[in-house]
């Protein structure tokens, strides 16, 4: 496991993006974020995407964009809720850097994500739980669990670097 790069990985509305700005910041790495990179890439946004190429042309941008990021060093970056649970890109990841899942319960999900569509996977409660569910175990596989479901943002930098240092 390489040391100088680091994966942020959960599932929606986890607080993948937020918490790599401040740990970027608080390290001074570079921060990615995969999402923003696809929507850049393709210039437009992921809901976009999905309704007029679907899921499927999504997720290969999505390998592509993680790909791009390989060479990278000194870097956080934030995925998306799916990249870690495809194995071959959760193969690369582990392989590239140090895979921090930060744990949210459902609970909170629904609480931050709202079901309005922009997000074209969270489109209604009972697929969103069954989505969550079956990737538990996907998650699981990441080197470092981080509750994430409570605190200042801060606090949780403090946390993930810590456990770093040790
Ligand atoms: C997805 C999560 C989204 C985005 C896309 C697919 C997923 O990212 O990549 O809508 O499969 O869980 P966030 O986790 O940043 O919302």
């Amino acid at each position: 496991m390489r040391t100088d790069k680091i994966y942020l990985v959960g599932f929606m509305g986890a607080g993948k993006s937020t918490v790599a700005r401040a740990l970027a910041k608080r390290l001074d790495w570079r921060v990615e974020d995969i999402d923003e990179r696809i929507e850049r890439q393709e210039r437009r946004d992921i809901a976009s995407i999905f309704r007029q190429h679907g899921e499927p042309y999504f997720r290969v941008a999505e390998r592509a964009a993680l790909i791009d990021l390989l060479p990278q060093r000194g870097t956080v970056v934030a995925s998306g809720g799916g990249t870690f649970v495809d194995p071959a890109n959760r193969e690369l990841m582990l392989r590239d850097g140090v895979v921090i899942w930060l744990d949210v319960p459902f609970s909170t999900i629904l609480d931050r994500v709202p079901l309005d569509g922009r997000r074209p996977l969270a489109g209604d409660r009972a697929a969103l739980e069954a989505l969550y569910n079956q990737r538990l175990a996907a998650y699981r596989l990441a080197h470092v669990r981080v509750d994430a479901s409570r605190g200042p943002v801060d606090l949780l930098v403090d946390q993930i670097v810590d456990g770093l240092e040790t």
